[in-house]
């Protein structure tokens, strides 16, 4: 993994896909001075890119034989090779790197066509929304060729911060996708809270005031389950258990307020299926083993038989 930054430089520099997230990744590009093509399969997005000092090619090949360096910003796995796949001569010998949200083996099936028609690749996964681009916050990280990285540094810093994970090209997307289902599983709880507060009259506002420093103090928390995980010490001292972290009392509020459970019923099935195997005195970070086994084995208990998985 690396951070350092990168001697300052011009590079050319092709975006395709005018989306929200294009268009603000193509800005930065021009405004750091890089000669920036761009082109988006609808016309007329371009207009004040083109005005801040971009070139609108005509087409996708056009756009793809102006620079060596090729960005793809477009919506999905399958729209890039719909845009690509026909122009995949004029991308040999080029770089492209592949800003599209993608799975890890979406990421490694588009290295594997590009290898085969001599492109290098990249993979990037963009931790911002579009208004971030640019500003200290954003993130972007990539992972694939370390040589098409290092090389591109000077465009893709002006879009943020860019650490490179490893030659893999399915990292990048892994890291996204991983940090994302924990920010998406985050909001869900507060959605939930902000459901329950309501029914007393409370705004969503007035929740979200108390809920983020809470929430903001219980990410200490991380590190130490991290710990846990890493060495599979679940029994180790001084752990929350299993049987105390059941939200079967948040639960039964929401019920009680006619709320429907299914963030806590995700929650609680996890934990759920560490206590029928056994583990309830062990720490509440066990649940993860739930999520690493779904077919995992239930062991029998005198009120509670196996109910799902079978043998492993
Ligand atoms: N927006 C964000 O906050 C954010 C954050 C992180 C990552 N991303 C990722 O960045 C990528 C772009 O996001 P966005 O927000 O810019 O999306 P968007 O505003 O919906 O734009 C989608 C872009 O993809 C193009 N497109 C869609 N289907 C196409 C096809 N079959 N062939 C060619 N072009 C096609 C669209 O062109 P038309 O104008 O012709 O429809 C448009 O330029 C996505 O993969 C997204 O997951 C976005």
């Amino acid at each position: 993994m690396s951070d350092q930054p990168a001697r300052p430089s011009e590079r050319s520099v092709t975006v395709l896909g005018l989306g929200a997230m294009g268009r603000a990744l193509a800005a930065g590009a021009v405004a750091a001075g890089h000669p920036t093509t761009v082109w988006n399969r609808t016309p007329g997005r371009a207009g004040a890119l083109v005005a801040a000092g971009a070139r609108e090619a005509a087409s996708v090949r056009d756009a793809v034989a102006a620079s060596p360096l090729v960005v793809a910003v477009l919506l999905d796995h399958a729209s890039v090779h719909e845009t690509l796949d026909p122009v995949a001569d004029a991308l040999a010998g080029r770089t492209l790197v592949n800003l599209v949200t993608t799975t890890p083996e979406e990421s490694r099936e588009l290295a594997a066509w590009a290898d085969s028609h001599g492109v290098t690749y990249l993979d990037g996964g963009i931790m911002a929304v579009p208004g971030m681009i640019g500003g200290p916050g954003a993130e972007v990280l990539y992972s694939g060729s370390r040589a098409a990285f290092d090389d591109a540094r000077p465009v893709l810093d002006t879009w943020g911060g860019s650490t490179w994970f490893g030659e893999d090209p399915g990292l990048a997307p892994l890291y996204d996708l991983a940090l994302l289902a924990g920010m998406y599983a985050m909001f869900a709880g507060f959605f939930h809270g902000v459901a329950m507060v309501g029914t007393a009259g409370v705004s969503a506002s007035d929740f979200a005031r108390r809920a983020a420093p809470w929430l903001a103090a219980m990410t200490a928390e991380l590190a130490g389950y991290a710990d846990v995980i890493d060495r599979r010490d679940y029994g180790g001292p001084g752990q929350q258990s299993l049987e105390f972290s059941d939200p079967s009392d948040m639960v039964r509020a929401s019920e009680e307020a006619g709320l429907a459970t299914d963030v806590l019923a995700a929650v609680q099935a996890l934990v759920r299926r560490q206590i029928d195997a056994g583990h309830g005195a062990d720490g509440f970070a066990r649940a993860v083993e739930s999520i690493r086994d779904p077919a995992g084995t239930p062991a029998p208990t005198p009120d509670r038989a196996p109910t799902a998985g079978g043998a492993r």
